[in-house]
């Protein structure tokens, strides 16, 4: 659906805009926000210390957005503290064992990630340390989705770049109230966005909405009170922000069986076998196991 349809998908009206400004000046509102109540994170610089030139490291930038692909702020935040301690730099990074990354990584789980932020360091190592400052670029290296090549672009490069991920999601469906399925709506939430990324400072935008979704913006119970946008709310303004983004029923899920088998030796040595990279706890260690099915008969 084009962005134009959606004037008739909006809660709203007719106007497919906010409830009330422009682009521009929400942007400006969230950014007067975001310099009063960001998150201090491990990986952030925060604006007064860009006010004073201080550039965001590309290494850490990328590090933490790897890190955080699958996994909360809260988790990431000590892992991300002993891989900088332990790695400072992506030369230091590509010249240790992928083992030692690994073992390292334990506990964060989606352990492809790990084996991608190893290639990618040996990778960009090769190439002279740098990485690529455009979406196009950053999406070349191993473990770099159009989500994380946006977060990069505009966080370590300052690029106008739209980075949409499910909670800036969640902001611009309550902002516009998009009656549409979110699996629907998502090229529209796009477009909404890239008109919102302002030319000046995109990665303190991008940082900002994150940082709205995830202490604002909540999925239950929003703190629409204390919202910097709230004038510009269409889901405030009609009072059921909680209702946005709107969903589609769930599906029934195939319920799925197998067996493990679990084989002890006689000095309690225990039978393990590693993972296929790919997949399901790619590289992670088990216990033999069938595949899983939905058939009674167990048949795959
Ligand atoms: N989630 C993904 N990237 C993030 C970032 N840079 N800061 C906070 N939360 C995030």
């Amino acid at each position: 659906m084009a962005l134009h349809d959606q004037t008739r998908k909006t809660a709203s009206g007719d106007s497919g805009k906010a409830a009330s400004g422009e682009s521009g000046e929400i942007a400006s509102r969230l950014l007067a926000w975001y310099d009063a109540h960001h998150r201090d994170l491990p990986w952030r610089v925060a604006p007064r210390e860009l006010a004073r030139g201080i550039r965001p490291d590309p290494y850490r930038v990328w590090l933490s957005e790897v890190m955080l692909q699958q996994t909360t702020v809260e988790a990431v935040k000590s892992y991300f503290r002993a891989f900088v301690e332990k790695w400072p730099d992506i030369e230091a990074l590509a010249a240790s064992p992928t083992e030692d990354v690994m073992k390292a990584w334990a506990g964060l789980g989606y352990y492809s990630r790990a084996r991608n932020l190893k290639a990618c360091a040996d990778l960009v190592a090769r190439q002279g340390g740098r990485f690529p400052v455009t979406q196009a670029g950053l999406r070349e290296l191993p473990g770099i989705g159009a989500y994380t090549a946006a977060a990069i672009a505009a966080i370590a490069f300052d690029r106008p770049a739209a980075v949409v991920d499910g909670n800036v999601e969640r902001v611009v469906s309550r902002l516009f109230s998009i009656v549409t399925p979110l699996s629907e709506a998502k090229s529209d939430i796009r477009t909404y966005v890239e008109r919102m990324v302002p030319a000046t400072r995109p990665g303190d935008f991008a940082q900002a909405m994150m940082d709205l979704g995830a202490t604002i913006c909540t999925p239950r119970r929003p703190r629409c009170m204390l919202c910097p946008l709230r004038e510009d709310c269409s889901a405030i303004i009609s009072g059921d922000a909680e209702r946005f983004p709107v969903r589609l029923p769930k599906g029934e899920k195939p319920l799925r069986r197998g067996a493990a088998f679990v084989a002890v030796r006689g000095d309690g040595a225990i039978l393990l076998r590693k993972r296929g990279d790919k997949g399901l706890l790619g590289g992670m260690t088990e216990v033999p196991t069938t595949g899983w099915t939905a058939r009674i008969d167990g048949a795959t």
